[in-house]
C-alpha cells in the first residue's frame, strides 16, 4: 500500500517540489513508481498559471476517482498551486479526494499520507478530506531534498519561495504567497552535496530571483544578495555551469551584469520574461519597466559577454492588446531576436486586476497573435542553430535521446545537442563538433581538443 506515483503540471518550481516530495515520502518508506496504474497513492502536483492548467489536473482528477470505485484503499490527493487557489471548493467539487496541500505543506505530505493509511486500516476508507493550506513561516527551507539514488547530471535548487510583485495577470502572488528566502548556507550545502553526488550543473530557481534575499541580506561591495549567492556557487568544487530562471527586468542591475562577464560557470543564457515589447502594454499589467529599458539590459547583457543567448516570456492578447502594440512585440522579438521563448495567450485569472479590465481580446487574435510569435520564434532560432554548425561547442551529456542511438545534451547557451557517444559520457562536458542545426537541436560529433569561441551572432532582421 505504499506505491506513490506524482503527477507534475506546471514550471521548473512544480518539478522541483514534487522532486523533494518524492525524496521525503522515500525517507519515509514508500516507494516511487513511474506510473500511475502502478500506484496506491497519485498524487497531482498542480499548476493555476491558466486555466488551462487549471482544467487538466481537474480532468485528470475525475479519471482518477473512478478507481476508487472498485479499489477503495485508492489514495488520491491534490498538492501546489492549484490546491491553494481553489481551496476547499475544490474538496467540495471532487469529494473522492484525500488530501488536498497547499504549497506551503508539501513537507506534511508524508505525515498526512501515514494518516490516511492508519485510518483505513482501523476504519476502511478516508471518510473526508485532509485539508492543509495554511501559510507557514520557514517552509521555503523545507524544499531541500533530492531523489540520491539516481545521479542527478543537472538539477533544479530552490532558492526562495513567492513573489511580492502585482502582475496584472498573475495568480502566482496568490498562490505561493510573499517573498521568502533561503539561507545562503543552507543552498550552498545543498549545492555541495549535489556536486558530491556527480551533479555537474545547477539551476537557481525563484519565481524573482533578482530580490532574492534582499530583505534579508545586506549588499556587499555593491553586489546584491543574489550575486553573492552566485558567486559562491562559482567556488562550489564539482560544479561546471550555473543557470538560474527567471530574473525580472526590474532590479536587472550591473552587479548581475558583470557577475555574467566574471563568473565562468555562470552559462551564456538568460531567460529575461518581457512579457510584451509595448511600454504601454506593460503600464497595463503593471510590470515596472519599459520596452525602452528592457532593450536597454539586452544590450547590457550582449556588450558584457557578446554570445549571449536570450529567452523570454510573452503574453498575447492581455485586455487592451491593439494591433499596435502587437507590432511593438514582433519588433522585439526581431531586435533581441530570441533563441527560445514561451508564448501564452492571456488567460482570465480570476481574483487578478486584469480579469475584469474592459477590452479583453477575441480568442481568435490570441491565437494569430501566437502563431505569428511562433514562426518568428522558429526562424530566430534555426538562425542561431545554423550560425553554430562547423563551431565547437562545449556539451555536457545528460542521457540517452528518445529515438535513436544518440545522447542528448545541451550547450552552454541551452540549445539541445544530439550527438553519437556512450554511457560512460553522460555526466561529462564533451568538446561537439556542430555539423547541423534545425530549429530545434543541434547534430554534432565529439572531438579531441577544445571548444571555439564563436563570433557574436548579431540582431538580424528576419
Ligand atoms: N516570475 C515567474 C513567472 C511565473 S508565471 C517566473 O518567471 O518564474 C510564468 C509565466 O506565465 C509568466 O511569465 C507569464 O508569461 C505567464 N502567465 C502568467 N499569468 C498568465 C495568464 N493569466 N495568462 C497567460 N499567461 C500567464
Ligand atoms: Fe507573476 Fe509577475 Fe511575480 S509574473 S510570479 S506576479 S513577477
Amino acid at each position: 500500500m505504499n506505491r506513490v506515483y506524482i503527477k507534475t503540471y506546471g514550471c521548473q518550481m512544480n518539478e522541483r517540489d514534487s522532486e523533494a516530495v518524492g525524496a521525503m515520502l522515500r525517507r519515509r518508506g514508500y516507494s516511487l513508481v513511474d506510473h500511475e496504474s502502478d500506484a496506491d497513492v497519485v498524487l497531482l502536483n498542480t499548476c493555476s498559471v491558466r486555466d488551462q492548467a487549471e482544467q487538466k489536473a481537474i480532468g485528470k482528477t475525475g479519471y482518477l476517482a473512478k478507481r476508487k470505485r472498485t479499489d477503495p484503499g485508492f489514495i488520491l490527493g491534490i498538492m501546489g498551486c492549484m490546491a491553494q487557489n481553489r481551496g476547499e471548493e475544490l474538496a467540495d467539487r471532487l469529494p473522492d479526494l484525500d488530501l488536498l496541500v497547499g504549497t506551503q505543506k508539501f513537507h506534511a505530505v508524508p505525515d498526512h499520507l501515514d494518516n490516511i493509511l492508519e485510518t483505513q486500516k482501523g476504519l476502511g476508507p478516508q471518510p473526508i478530506t485532509i485539508v492543509d493550506l495554511d501559510a507557514e513561516e520557514g517552509s521555503q527551507n523545507t524544499i531541500r531534498e533530492h531523489l540520491a539514488d539516481k545521479r542527478q547530471v543537472s538539477a533544479f535548487v530552490s532558492i526562495m519561495q513567492g513573489c511580492n510583485m502585482n502582475c496584472a495577470f498573475c495568480i502566482v502572488p496568490k498562490t505561493r504567497g510573499q517573498e521568502r528566502a533561503r539561507p545562503i548556507g543552507a543552498i550552498v550545502n545543498e549545492i555541495e552535496e549535489l556536486a558530491d553526488g556527480g551533479t555537474k550543473e545547477v539551476t537557481l530557481l525563484g519565481q524573482i530571483v533578482n530580490s532574492y534575499g534582499r530583505r534579508e541580506i545586506p549588499i556587499r561591495e555593491g553586489k546584491s544578495p543574489f550575486v553573492q549567492l552566485l558567486e559562491r556557487v562559482q567556488d562550489i568544487k564539482g560544479i561546471e555551469r550555473i543557470r538560474f530562471t527567471s530574473p525580472h527586468p526590474r532590479g536587472f542591475r550591473q552587479d548581475l551584469i558583470e557577475a555574467y562577464r566574471d563568473l565562468s560557470k555562470l552559462c551564456e543564457y538568460v531567460h529575461l520574461p518581457a512579457q510584451s515589447g509595448s511600454t504601454r502594454m506593460l503600464k497595463l499589467m503593471n510590470r515596472p519597466y519599459s520596452r525602452e529599458r528592457y532593450l536597454e539590459i539586452v544590450d547590457s547583457l550582449r556588450n558584457a559577454v557578446p554570445d549571449m543567448y536570450f529567452s523570454t516570456d510573452i503574453i498575447v492578447g492581455f485586455p487592451g492588446e491593439k494591433e499596435r502594440d502587437f507590432e511593438e512585440t514582433v519588433d522585439l522579438f526581431r531586435t533581441v531576436a530570441y533563441d527560445m521563448a514561451f508564448v501564452f495567450k492571456y488567460s482570465i485569472r480570476s481574483g487578478t486586476p486584469a480579469a475584469t479590465m474592459e477590452d479583453q481580446v477575441p480568442q481568435r487574435l490570441k491565437e494569430e497573435r501566437n502563431q505569428r510569435l511562433l514562426r518568428l520564434l522558429e526562424k530566430s532560432s534555426l538562425v542561431r542553430n545554423e550560425s553554430l554548425v562547423g563551431t565547437t561547442q562545449e556539451i555536457l551529456i545528460e542521457g540517452k535521446a528518445k529515438r535513436g542511438n544518440l545522447y542528448r545534451g545541451k550547450t552552454r547557451g541551452f540549445r539541445t545537442c544530439l550527438v553519437p557517444a556512450t554511457e560512460r559520457l553522460i555526466g561529462e562536458l564533451v568538446p561537439v563538433c556542430i555539423h547541423r542545426g534545425t530549429a530545434s537541436a543541434l547534430y554534432g560529433d565529439i572531438v579531441l581538443g577544445g571548444v571555439d569561441t564563436v563570433e557574436p551572432l548579431l540582431p538580424q532582421t528576419l
